[in-house]
């Protein structure tokens, strides 16, 4: 049947079957991120799965636990958002809702404690981002301007920050990527700050790639 012999040739010349079907083989990773501020990293985060720095993976949720500007930048992309208010429930309330099919839990300026159990469930599938050279300037009540504070008090002559794998631990768990920069006489806390979100984003998307690929040593 002449006709139809070309339409079928003109159907395989319009779509490249064989890179069809390599697409439908490669699994798409879901992201749950987690924020309580700005969301300068979930955007970068967002940016970079856009731009292929990230591959292969989508954010499919995001969670705050409280009104905040990250959930802004989720609702400006389309991206399923939930607020959970803090407090005691936040993690039990979390388990309800995120979806199995999650591959990773990215605390992206999060500020609750998830609860020991909820650690171990999402055991090696969740990461933070901490602002800090881990183990220095970790652990309870060291989040945010208190770690600069911090920083510049003790004249460290160098901070940065860490990616690293949570556990129940608070800021304990295995670092996956870490990297520092210089601290001057010159800077203040918020001089640190500035500086260590530009680490930030720049690792953030590695540290990603590599616990996504399973390349994390
Ligand atoms: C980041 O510096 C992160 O390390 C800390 O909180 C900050 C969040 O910044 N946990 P943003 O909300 O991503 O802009």
């Amino acid at each position: 049947m002449p006709l139809q012999s070309g339409l079928v040739n003109n159907i395989e010349s319009l779509v490249n079957v064989s890179n069809l079907d390599k697409a439908h083989k490669i699994k798409m990773k879901n992201i749950v991120i987690l924020v309580s501020g700005s969301g300068t990293n979930l955007q970068r985060i967002i940016d970079t799965i856009e731009s292929g720095e990230i591959q292969n993976a989508k954010v499919s949720l995001v969670v705050a636990d409280r009104e905040c500007f990250g959930l802004e930048r989720a609702k400006n992309h389309n991206i399923e958002n939930v607020l959970i208010p803090r407090g005691k429930n936040f993690s039990s309330e979390l388990s309800k809702i995120i979806p199995e099919n999650t591959d990773l839990i990215v605390l992206a300026g999060f500020l609750s404690i998830l609860k020991p159990e909820f650690c171990e469930n999402w055991g090696g599938k969740i990461i933070n981002i901490h602002p800090a050279l881990l183990p220095k300037f970790g652990g309870k009540g060291m989040w945010g301007h208190h770690v600069h504070h911090a920083v510049i008090e003790a004249k460290e002559k160098e901070s940065g920050a860490t990616v690293h794998f949570v556990t129940p631990g608070i800021d304990e768990g295995e670092a996956i990527l870490q990297k520092s920069f210089e601290v001057t006489e010159n800077d203040t806390p918020e001089t640190v700050a500035e500086k260590v979100h530009i680490i930030e984003y720049e690792i953030f998307p590695i540290a990603i790639n590599k616990v996504l690929n399973n390349v994390v040593i």
